[in-house]
């Protein structure tokens, strides 16, 4: 894995950046196949080069198989040869925001302890948290010998 940025460089860029990173979440939504929750969920996730990644949840008719959109997100990235990140936005249809669950923390944690993350519903504000804030005290590749 290569190593990681200081804290200082992996922050967010300008508002308008944030937004269309959003903009692109919220439009991955909309691919969202989810027949069973009926809950859209898209992420867009910001590479170090610039580019973006996105992704949308993917249920199955044997429920524990579904893939979320952050998930789908850093498959698709990693799969393309990015392996460092600044920010994932992650938008869903549902009037509030959805929090990333915890298999995505810890999966998002593997490449970029200190991501960004942006989260905004259908009817609420963008709003901003770190993944180090989300995961405290993870368990990292670090920590293996
Ligand atoms: N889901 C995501 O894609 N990301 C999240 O952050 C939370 C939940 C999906 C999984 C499932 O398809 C649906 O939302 C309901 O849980």
């Amino acid at each position: 894995m290569q190593p990681q940025p200081p804290a200082d460089s992996a922050r967010p860029g300008p508002n308008d950046d944030v937004e269309d990173l959003m903009r692109v979440a919220h439009a991955a939504a909309q691919l969202a196949y989810a027949p069973y929750s009926k809950v859209r969920v898209g992420a867009a996730l910001l590479a170090e080069d610039g580019q973006v990644y996105a992704g949308c949840n993917v249920e199955n008719a044997s429920f524990g198989l579904t893939l979320c959109a952050e998930r789908s997100a850093v498959v698709r990235a990693v799969a393309a040869g990015e392996r460092r990140f600044r920010a994932i936005a992650i938008a869903t249809d549902q009037p509030k925001a959805f929090m990333p669950c915890g298999a995505c923390r810890q999966f998002m944690l593997e490449f970029a302890p200190r991501l960004w993350v942006h989260v905004q519903g259908s009817k609420s504000a963008l709003e901003t948290i770190n993944l180090a804030d989300l995961l405290p005290r993870a368990f990292a590749p670090s920590d293996l010998p």
